[in-house]
């Protein structure tokens, strides 16, 4: 039996703000019981629910050096869906109302994070043959292990993989402070470790340091060695290219079912959504005040309103987007000139655009499951699950041709008749248009043909399946 230990700052269904939380708290559950002991550690933040908060029990508690100062440590458990579970509390660091504040709060309080969850292992009994980190908020821990941890019999053979889930985040500050608070010595602080470009950088001491590195996708692994996706650590990405390897993501195909799916008002299959996913449509028109119509052309978008999604193609493109005869539903937060941007359009173009300027789980899968299409044109997508999704719920996703978009749609090729959705190159406004448009015109002109690609999206499998062997692998090897 291996022991395998996922050390992250969010996990569905206790706090998420993106992709990862669904990651971690979906993967651990598709792995072979018999085979492997998982269980996650995450930090026990005063803005989780109180449903949440209320059912995790006390474990343990103890004081921690973290350099010169002594911190309160507390161990809770709880056992979900088979998975346990545990969460580091500290009510100095973890009482903000989100998971992350300032940079340089985050960066003493993942330091704290990182070497409290190693801490707590004995005390808990629990030892890991494999610490598996995501992100920079855990880049610390496998620089922990190589150090002072090692001189300990408990921790001197325990490996460390490290998950990248998106390079752009690094958690950089500068090395006095980042010395001050670790209380690493100097020896780590140079560009072969810690440092880069004369800061301290968690990502980059993870990536150093870990047995094995891991991406969310098999076009990501190979971006991220160039300098356009390299944010600066493709010359690393390059030397750590052996120990490198893109593993897509899945989704929780129970969770996201078009057929059981509670937060629809409609439930549908791949056999009967002819009939039966329309009715979704409708509601969604009523629900948010567009103009109703069966037939009109709904794209959906739901996602963090941030350039990486590709928004400037699409704040470039609206007003000619909203010539044709279609709906535009977005559903997001982020950069105010996003969530502006989507509010204009919405005023201008009543009973067109809704922009729902929020963060609403069960609209989300409404959204999924009413649309035509989703589109997410990103400018780099280590992974992306809301494609995954959108095939998942028959929804066609257009996308642009970069990271687990690359991986996960198949571009409609109209003489064979293959593919699971439209996809464009370059990163381009009218790239992007006139992708959007063949599409529209499929659905419009060929309603045999858009039937069948919905066919074909909703037997895609990306589920955990194939994905969760591959991690299995990866521990095996180790
Ligand atoms: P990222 O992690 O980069 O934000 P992903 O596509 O991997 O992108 O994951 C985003 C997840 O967050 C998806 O499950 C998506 O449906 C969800 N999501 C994003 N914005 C919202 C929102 N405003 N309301 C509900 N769910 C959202
Ligand atoms: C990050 C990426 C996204 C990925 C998610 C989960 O948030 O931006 O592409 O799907 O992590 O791995």
């Amino acid at each position: 039996m291996k022991r395998i230990l996922y050390v992250a700052s969010e996990a569905v269904p206790f706090i998420k703000t993106g992709g990862l939380a669904d990651v971690v708290g979906s993967l651990p559950k598709c792995f072979n019981k018999e085979e492997f002991d998982v269980r996650v550690i995450l930090p026990k933040y005063m803005c989780m629910s109180e449903e949440w908060k209320s059912k995790m029990n006390y474990v343990t508690h103890f004081y921690m050096d973290l350099a010169w100062r002594s911190q309160y440590v507390g161990v809770l458990e709880m056992k979900y869906d088979g998975i346990q579970f545990y969460f580091i509390d500290n009510e100095y660091y973890f009482s903000g109302a989100k998971p992350y504040g300032n940079i340089y709060q985050d960066i003493e309080k993942f330091a704290f994070f990182s070497k409290a969850a190693l801490s707590a292992l004995p005390l808990i009994g629990f030892q890991p043959d494999i610490v598996h980190c995501h992100d920079w908020q855990t880049g610390l821990i496998p620089v922990l292990l190589k150090d002072k941890f090692h001189e300990g019999e408990f921790f001197r053979d325990m490996k460390s993989i490290i998950t990248i889930h998106n390079l752009k985040f690094q958690g950089v500050w500068d090395v006095k402070t980042v010395r001050d608070i670790t209380g690493l010595p100097a020896y780590y602080f140079t560009p072969d470790k810690l440092e880069a470009y004369g800061d301290a950088n968690y990502l980059k001491g993870g990536i150093v340091y870990a047995d094995a590195i891991t991406t969310v996708s098999e076009t990501y692994a190979e971006e991220i060695k160039m300098p356009f996706y390299g944010e600066g650590l493709d010359g690393l990405m390059r030397a750590r290219a052996n120990s490198l390897r893109g593993i897509v993501n899945g989704i929780d195909y129970d969770v996201f079912n078009p057929e059981t799916d509670p937060t629809i008002p409609n439930h549908y299959n791949s056999r009967n959504f002819r009939k039966e996913k329309i009715k979704n449509k409708r509601a969604l028109q009523r629900e948010l005040g567009l103009t109703q119509n069966d037939s009109t052309f709904m794209v959906g978008i739901v996602s963090r309103l941030t350039g990486q999604k590709g928004f400037d193609l699409i704040a470039h493109m609206m007003d000619e987007i909203c010539q044709n005869d279609i709906q535009i539903v977005a559903l997001g937060t982020g950069e105010e000139k996003y969530e502006n941007m989507f509010r204009h359009f919405a005023w201008k173009y009543q009973g067109k655009v809704s922009a729902n300027i929020f963060y609403s789980e069960p609209l989300s899968h409404r959204v999924y499951a009413a649309c035509d299409a989703f589109l997410m044109p990103s400018l780099f997508e280590p992974c992306g699950l809301s494609q995954l999704i959108s095939l998942r719920y028959g929804t066609i996703p257009i996308v642009r041709e970069t990271g687990g978009l690359k991986d996960t749609v198949i571009p409609y090729n109209e003489y064979e008749s293959t593919g699971t959705g439209f996809s464009f190159a370059n990163y381009n406004a009218h790239e992007m248009y006139h992708t959007l448009q063949y599409a529209m015109y499929t659905y419009y002109n060929k309603k045999r043909e858009w039937n069948k690609l919905i066919d074909r999206a909703m037997a895609a499998d990306y589920s955990w399946n194939n994905s969760a062997r591959k991690y299995a692998e990866l521990y095996n090897w180790l």
